[in-house]
């Protein structure tokens, strides 16, 4: 039996991470802990970490810190980070020289770990272990997530991990590690089991099949692509209250087909996110990403011609080593032609180990935060221009 009774998990960062929280919330239900009301009163506090820009990691260090202190000073505590920031490079060595009185790190490869690790924390036993490749754990894998309070009718399922797309500004790749897909049967039975959980309600629910990139998903047995698993899914939802959606879509792998797909199904939310990331060609070549804003502008025109009532949402990073005045107008004219129903902007965080963190010419902190405060109070201009004309 363990002493440590009660749980408290503080999320960071993507979907994939809230809904990593929630399988580690189930597991650890599973093995008889409580999650606590708050904060203050647990026993156990995970930081399910991110990486992905500095200002998160900063805050989430900072939050860390004042654990560690309430600890320090007496305080009866099992304190856990995993996650992102734990698995990139040099970081959980590097915590655990400013934290020592951490118990517990693992990283996204391990993270299935969670559970024999409070055990050892509570016979006084620190687990610190970072490994290089997903360790793929059905127990953890195939949990279906309990709902999220805060959002009790959005509901996820993995279908990917990792990536390889390698853009060049994106520390994903090292922390996720290469893409694992899973297999369409894995992928269904969880479907299933969640649709038959909510499929009574009365308020409409929406399931998102989360991944890095989700289409270039290939079932890795029967060979079905994101098409035949969309198809596959949606069958199962027909003229029920639950619609599909997806996060995220890559540009490049968002195909016509595709497009013509979503038009034909009804169970697919009207609601699709496309990261364009910027507004230039040539700073989406020194991104990696693979199009140009006019292979992007087609594809988002077909699909709006296919299917008029749909919302388009993106991400934008102003500042990328090499951005030019020219080229952030660029990007300014970019969001006024396309005019996406809403945008997440943000200033470009140098991460260390991608390549462009090796670009010579990066731009100053001020610089990039005026562009992006700026094309956020356009894209906020166009966004109510939108609600106020629907
Ligand atoms: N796989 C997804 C998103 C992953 S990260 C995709 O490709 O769309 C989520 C968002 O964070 C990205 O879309 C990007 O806009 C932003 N991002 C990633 N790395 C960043 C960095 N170094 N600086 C600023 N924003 C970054
Ligand atoms: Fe990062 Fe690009 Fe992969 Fe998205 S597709 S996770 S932005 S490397
Ligand atoms: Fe952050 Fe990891 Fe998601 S770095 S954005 S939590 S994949």
């Amino acid at each position: 039996m363990h002493d440590m009774k009660t749980f408290y998990i503080k999320t960071y960062g993507c979907q994939m991470n809230v809904h990593e929280s929630q399988k580690i919330h189930k597991l650890l239900e599973s093995e008889g802990y409580i999650q606590a009301e708050s904060e203050d009163k647990t026993d156990i506090i995970i930081f399910n970490t991110c990486t992905v820009r500095n200002t998160a990691e900063e805050k989430i260090t900072s939050h860390i810190g004042n654990a560690h202190k309430e600890k320090r000073d007496g305080r009866n505590l099992i304190l856990a980070i995993v996650g992102c920031l734990s698995q990139r490079d040099g970081v959980s060595k590097s915590l655990m020289k400013k934290f020592p009185q951490l118990d517990i790190i693992l990283g996204t490869h391990n993270i299935s770990e969670i559970g024999a690790a409070i055990e050892n924390a509570s016979r006084k036993q620190k687990t610190i272990e970072i490994v290089k490749e997903r360790k793929l754990n059905p127990r953890f894998d195939n949990l279906t997530a309990p709902d999220d309070p805060t959002k009790p009718n959005t509901h996820y399922i993995n279908i990917t991990y990792g990536c390889d797309n390698y853009c060049t500004y994106c520390i994903v790749p090292y922390v996720r590690g290469r893409v694992v897909n899973r297999e369409i049967t894995e992928i269904e039975s969880e479907f299933i089991k969640l649709f038959n959980s909510i499929k009574d309600r009365e308020e409409s629910q929406i399931i998102y099949l989360l991944g890095q990139n989700v289409n270039s998903y290939i079932c890795p047995k029967t060979n079905k692509n994101f098409i035949g698993l969309l198809e596959q899914l949606s069958g199962y939802i027909k003229n029920s209250n639950s619609k599909l959606n997806f996060l995220s879509s890559h540009p490049k792998d968002f195909s016509r087909e595709l497009a013509d797909f979503i038009a034909s199904a009804p169970e697919i939310e009207r609601n699709i996110h496309l990261p364009i990331q910027n507004g230039c060609d040539k700073i989406l070549k020194l991104m990696n990403r693979g199009y140009t804003v006019e292979d992007y502008k087609s594809k988002i025109n077909y699909l709006r011609k296919v299917c008029p009532d749909v919302k388009i949402t993106t991400d934008i990073i102003c500042g990328f080593p090499g951005e030019s005045e020219d080229d952030f107008a660029d990007t300014i004219n970019m969001v006024r032609d396309i005019k996406f129903n809403a945008a997440f902007i943000f200033p470009y965080s140098r991460r260390s180990g991608t390549a462009a963190d090796k670009m010579s010419n990066q731009i100053d902190h001020k610089t990039k935060k005026a562009r992006t405060t700026e094309l956020i109070k356009i894209q906020r201009e166009i966004s109510n221009q939108i609600t106020l004309g629907e």
